[in-house]
């Protein structure tokens, strides 16, 4: 969604934030824009599409003199993707500019009451009121003027602002949207994302809610939401540059496909010690999970698929009832929560809306929370009782690869931890299955090994309109992602079905030529899934069938064939994904679907 970039120090600020902003691209946008603060004169440029167009409407830049600045790339909420309710937003004398992401959820009735006051909008969007705000408010003491404009604010806000009497400084605040300030030597930034400012520093400080900091070149000031100064730790980025780049991959997402066996090597390693799973992270006592009498999780998008893994695992070796829900329905449904019960949310961002408003509910409810999150200072991070971060790195393409399947690895050790724990397996099942736990990269690489064929499954099968990905038990959890995967970067109708229920109702859209992908990785329910394909082949469909190497008797029915390696039955949504991936890629590169920024879609979901 949205993204925000900020700099002030003595080089020329516009191709900086123009290189910022491309860093950004990956999180999805319509329009983008910078205002440069050239001795006391503001000059925006702002231009629907691509971030080229601004480039070249700028001539890379160079076209715009002045050190600080801010730039902006916008994911359309209120008003159409349009040059005008492209972002910067100026004030009516061009004295302020403003780039903001979030929502204004007051922003009616501020129009209201500024439109009275004699301000004129320009745009339909919700951020304008903020620039007419800071107008209205200004006395000269800038900081204080902004204070008393976020106080007006209802809502979400990620706010840069520059003003033609400060030159040399730019200024950011943040309420319930990230907001990371980047500490380098004679120059200063911010950004709503790490990647946009780690070519250019690793030293970094989390802006936290209700905060406001002033940056010039040499000096970063930040205050609380009453202006008392706070002092803020440092902290040091955990990977290069080149962890956010293609590396020779043509496209990001195959480039995170191929890392998954280092990935989730990363996320479990650290955490094996003598053969048994630690989590030094967690701090609940044996008494509180004892008393435990109910698990949620809660997610979104592919982490509330990954929710779905953890819930056969957690629910097959805790004994303890899990429910797994929208994080979106979660907020709202009024769940029973009391003090036995232990929420579970999921997040690569850890910026998700939806998530961290189900993450809030949970905790006002008196439940113990846990984050798995693979953003490092994260809102979702800094608010969950526990942090269990799943160490996969950048992740660039829209849609999710290593984010999930280190997710699902999070989980799957956080079920074998926690049944220890509760007593409820041996020592020498727990050692079996740690072992099964540490076997995962290299079952993720053979399954990448065992199928050279996948470039030509898609050829044969990338003009099919609609596709169904059905299993049983784990093997339906991975369903869910399969099919996610196909239809958000390829644009093909998909859907997930457990495999016993598509009798009743969905079997009447099985018709000849339809491909139904047929996921047979749990041994105990393969031969239900053998008659499963068999109803859809004799209603004339096509199948690829995936399951472990050697069940040979998948060749009877399936027209096509996938193996992955044998897992552990609890295990296989790991290495049974990997080529459901890389199926969804190939099909998308023969349709000419823009992979890594698919239409519509938003890497991370700041908004409700
Ligand atoms: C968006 C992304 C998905 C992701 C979902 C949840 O829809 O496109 O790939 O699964 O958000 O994101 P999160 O960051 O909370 O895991």
């Amino acid at each position: 969604m949205c993204g925000i970039v900020g700099f002030t120090g003595r080089d020329n600020a516009a191709p900086i934030l123009l290189d910022g902003l491309k860093k950004l691209e990956y999180r999805g946008y319509d329009s983008a824009g910078v205002a440069i603060n050239g001795d006391g004169v503001i000059t925006m440029v702002k231009v629907s599409g691509k971030i080229n167009n601004l480039c070249e409407k700028t001539e890379n830049g160079a076209a715009i003199s002045g050190s600080a600045g801010i730039g902006h790339t916008r994911w359309a909420t209120h008003g159409a993707p349009n040059d005008i309710n492209a972002h910067p937003h100026m004030s009516m004398d061009g004295k302020f500019a403003i780039v903001h992401n979030g929502i204004i959820e007051n922003y009616a009735e501020l129009r209201l009451e500024l439109q009275e006051s004699g301000y004129e909008f320009l745009s339909e969007t919700d951020t304008e009121v903020i620039v007419h705000l800071l107008d209205h408010y200004y006395d000269g003491d800038l900081k204080e003027t902004i204070m008393k404009t976020v106080s007006r604010l209802e809502g979400s806000y990620a706010l840069g602002v520059i003003c033609a009497d400060f030159p040399d400084a730019v200024f950011a605040a943040r309420q319930n949207s990230p907001l990371i300030l980047g500490v380098g030597v004679g120059e200063n930034y911010f950004a709503s994302d790490v990647t946009a400012l780690v070519s250019r520093t690793k030293n970094v400080i989390y802006l936290d809610d209700g905060e406001l900091a002033e940056l010039s070149p040499s000096n970063i000031s930040i205050f609380d939401c009453i202006g008392r100064p706070v002092q803020k730790q440092i902290s040091r980025v955990a990977w290069d540059i080149e962890a956010a780049e293609k590396g020779g991959y043509e496209h990001f997402m195959l480039k995170e496909i191929m890392e998954q066996p280092r990935a989730v090597k990363a996320a479990i390693e650290p955490r094996v010690r003598s053969g048994k799973i630690a989590f030094d992270e967690l701090d609940l006592t044996d008494e509180y999970l004892t008393n435990v009498d109910r698990i949620y999780i809660t997610a979104c998008g592919s982490a509330f698929h990954a929710g779905q893994v953890g819930k056969y695992a957690l629910e097959a070796l805790l004994g303890v009832p899990i429910e797994v829900d929208f994080a979106s329905e979660f907020r709202y449904r009024d769940p029973i929560i009391n003090e036995r019960s232990l929420v579970i949310v999921i997040s690569q961002s850890g910026e998700t809306a939806d998530t961290i408003a189900a993450l809030n509910e949970a905790k006002r409810r008196g439940a113990k929370t846990i984050a798995i999150v693979n953003v490092v200072g994260s809102t979702i991070a800094k608010t969950a009782d526990n942090v269990l971060y799943t160490w996969a790195g950048p992740e660039i393409a829209v849609a999710t690869t290593k984010g999930y399947t280190t997710q699902v690895a999070v989980l799957y050790m956080l079920s074998v931890c926690l049944a220890s724990r509760l007593r409820r397996i041996s020592a020498e099942t727990e050692a079996r299955l740690t072992e099964e736990i540490l076997m995962l990269p290299s079952q993720i690489q053979r399954a990448i090994d065992l199928n050279p064929h996948i470039p030509y499954l898609a050829k044969r099968y990338h003009e099919n309109s609609s596709v169904f990905f059905i299993g049983r038990n784990m093997d339906y959890a991975a369903c869910l992602e399969g099919s996610l995967k196909l239809k958000e970067i390829s644009y093909i109708h998909s859907e997930a079905y457990a495999a016993g229920e598509l009798k009743h109702g969905t079997i009447a859209l099985i018709e000849p030529g339809r491909l139904v992908v047929c996921l047979a990785c749990c041994e105990r329910l393969f031969d239900k899934m053998m008659s499963n394909v068999k109803e859809v082949k004799a209603r004339g469909a096509k199948v690829i069938g995936v399951t472990a190497e050697g069940r040979k008797r998948i060749f009877s029915e399936a027209d096509d064939v996938i193996f992955v390696p044998t897992a552990e039955e609890l295990f296989c949504a790991v290495s049974e994904i990997i080529p459901l991936q890389l199926f969804a890629y190939h099909v998308a590169k023969e349709n000419g679907c823009d992979i890594d920024k698919p239409k519509n879609l938003a890497k991370s979901v700041t908004v409700e």
